[in-house]
């Protein structure tokens, strides 16, 4: 059997795709081209500025699960975002497991709010960046690039209707042993939908947060 026959060659075991892809090398993000050519299932505002503007964090989220669908958009969006040299520093832990969500809840500080409907925990992984500079500045690269992507993922899944939680309150060494990686986990985002609807928070004047160098 050759690849195209084998789709789930591209997947990690107990990863349930809507797409069956097939592993094409030439295709920078598998996932997201094969989402390209479906058609949007529900009309949302997915304007870039419509959807920074709507989000909010959610700590209460209602008992509807996540589509598959959303869940595959949610991974192909963290798999769009930079990352150092093009490394992809990072990995992305996808808990579905409910006995490991609830001790995820432990290994961050007892937030009951990361036991939701979808959890991913992102990691670092320094190993993967190839550049020749010292330990520390890959080690840099690598907590950028899990940054950068959870927060990609954490803006689609606003775009698909969801809403979500950043986890940064976390014992490493406790999460690491709930997903069971020697991977330093660097964010736990936790995404369902919300139990209601809120105003995003205010922000401060624009004279604190912009220092315009001009001379
Ligand atoms: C680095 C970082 C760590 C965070 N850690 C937590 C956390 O452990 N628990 C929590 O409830 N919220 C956490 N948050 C969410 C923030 O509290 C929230 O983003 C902030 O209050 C602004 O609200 P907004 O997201 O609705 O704009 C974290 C956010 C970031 C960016």
């Amino acid at each position: 059997m050759n690849s195209k026959e084998n789709p789930e060659k591209i997947y990690p075991a107990g990863y349930e795709s809507t797409i069956k892809s097939q592993n094409d090398s030439n295709v920078r993000n598998q996932l997201l081209f094969e989402i390209l050519k479906t058609s949007p299932t529900e009309f949302i505002n997915t304007d870039l500025f419509t959807v920074m503007s709507k989000r909010r964090s959610t700590r209460k989220f209602s008992d509807k699960i996540v589509e598959t669908v959303k869940i595959d958009k949610i991974i192909a969006a963290a798999d769009t975002a930079p990352t150092a040299g093009n490394f992809q520093g990072f990995e992305i832990f996808y808990v579905k497991s409910s006995v490991k969500k609830q001790q995820l809840v432990e290994a961050c500080n007892n937030q009951p709010y990361v036991n939701a409907p979808l959890v991913l925990v992102f990691c670092k992984n320094p190993s993967r960046v190839k550049f020749d500079f010292p330990e520390e500045i890959l080690k840099k690269f690598a907590i950028q690039d899990a940054t950068l992507a959870a927060a990609y993922s954490q803006l689609a899944a606003q775009a698909l209707g969801l809403s979500s939680i950043w986890i940064g309150m976390f014992d490493e060494q406790k999460v690491m042993n709930v997903i069971n990686t020697k991977l330093i986990p660097s964010s736990v985002l936790c995404i369902g939908y919300p139990k209601q609807d809120k105003f995003p928070k205010p922000r401060r004047n624009l004279k604190e947060l912009v220092h315009v160098v001009w001379e």
